[in-house]
């Protein structure tokens, strides 16, 4: 091998490794913003296991607050999270269950705290408003009715998943 193709190729080496060494840094950088743009469509279909929430007998046409807690679990991280329901039986007996989390900016929302609307809920944040059915009150902060509960009635006790945007659940 001439001293000449000895260099040559030791240039190659060196545009080999230079490529790789760029090509390795770019998509470090570029891994995280694919999977932010992708995030989204990756958690929407996630779905939340049903969970005992109180049992049929304890609803009332009144809505009341059961707290109760999901298995979560975040890549290799398992934990309980609280959550909270409001939960109701409609005029024509339907279970309806309600997420307590505000469409504004989040705060937890109550049944009939406020004393001027003694039949909505009530976010104390900002002064939100919702019907009974979870209907944002018009001209009140929140724009979007609250999170409806999927649920199943199996053996007298009510079971609550994922909390969807009315309509969806
Ligand atoms: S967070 Fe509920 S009204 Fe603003």
């Amino acid at each position: 091998m001439s001293e000449k193709n000895h260099r040559v190729s030791r240039r190659q080496f060196l545009n080999y490794t230079l490529t790789g060494v760029g090509g390795f840094m770019a998509a470090g950088m570029l891994m995280p913003m694919v999977r932010f743009a992708i995030d989204p469509v990756l958690k929407a279909g996630a779905e939340q296991d049903m969970v005992p929430v109180c049992d049929e007998s304890e609803l009332t046409t009144e809505p009341q607050r059961f707290d109760f807690k999901i298995d979560q679990v975040d890549a290799w991280y398992e934990s309980e999270e609280p959550r909270s329901a409001w939960i109701f039986k409609s005029e024509s007996g339907d279970v309806i269950a309600l997420s307590p989390v505000c469409k504004h900016l989040g705060c937890t929302v109550n049944w009939a705290s406020d004393k001027a609307n003694p039949n909505r809920f009530f976010c104390p944040c900002h002064y939100g408003l919702y019907e009974k059915n979870g209907d944002n009150v018009p001209n009140t902060p929140p724009l979007a009715p609250l999170d409806v509960y999927e649920h199943k009635v199996e053996d007298g006790k009510v079971y609550l998943g994922s909390a969807k945007p009315k309509g969806e659940a």
